[in-house]
């Protein structure tokens, strides 16, 4: 009757020691790894052949952000109407928070063995959203709207092709993504306002 357990005490003895072999083997892989290719920094041999993808949808979103930023300020400082100095307002606050976003972006883009493109002569080209000066205040309020939810797409989108393998850079997309998000909220609730304004002055 004892037999038959100590064969599985055997066995499961052996199996713990295969887990060990095969623990004690990688840890000895990721040792080797680590001390390849120092001068990559962060980048190390698990990161994938998606580093490629990943800096150039960064670059685009860094250029988006530099738009947004941009733009922001244009607004900021054309803003004109009764409800103008409330609305300039906000718009320097996001215009500073798309830098900080650019700013973040630049230095993952660095860490990942990227170099941040801030050319302006190319900026409109690599962005997502557009740079919309509008006439009235209702006109930058809703390009800034449509140019926050380009932000949004674009950022779910490169955040669900990132999955688990870079959890770095994911969150930071979506910390980012819960600012754009905020700022599209506060944009929709000053529109109707500021369209019904619009039409009474237009009438
Ligand atoms: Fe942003
Ligand atoms: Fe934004």
């Amino acid at each position: 009757m004892s037999a038959p357990a100590t064969g599985r005490k055997a066995a499961s003895s052996s199996e713990a020691h295969d887990h060990a072999e095969q623990a004690r083997r990688q840890l000895q892989t990721l040792r080797t790894q680590a001390r390849e290719h120092l001068a990559d920094g962060a980048v190390t041999a698990g990161y994938g052949d998606l580093r490629p993808q990943v800096l150039a949808l960064l670059d685009a979103a860094l250029a988006t952000e530099l738009v947004c930023m941009l733009r922001y300020r244009r607004h900021h400082f054309m803003a004109r109407g009764a409800q103008a100095k409330a609305v300039a307002d906000e718009f320097l606050v996001h215009s500073a928070q798309e830098q900080r976003h650019a700013d973040w972006l630049a230095e993952r883009i660095a860490q990942l063995g990227g170099a941040p493109d801030f050319a302006p002569d190319s900026l409109l080209r690599r962005s997502h959203a557009q740079y919309v000066e509008g006439q009235t205040l209702a006109d930058m309020v809703r390009e800034d709207l449509v140019a926050e939810r380009i932000a949004i797409d674009s950022y779910r989108s490169f955040i669900a092709l990132l999955g688990n393998q870079d959890p770095t850079t994911r969150r930071l997309l979506e910390t980012i993504l819960a600012t754009e998000e905020e700022h599209a909220d506060e944009l929709a609730a000053l529109l109707p306002g500021l369209a019904g304004q619009a039409a009474l002055h237009s009438a």
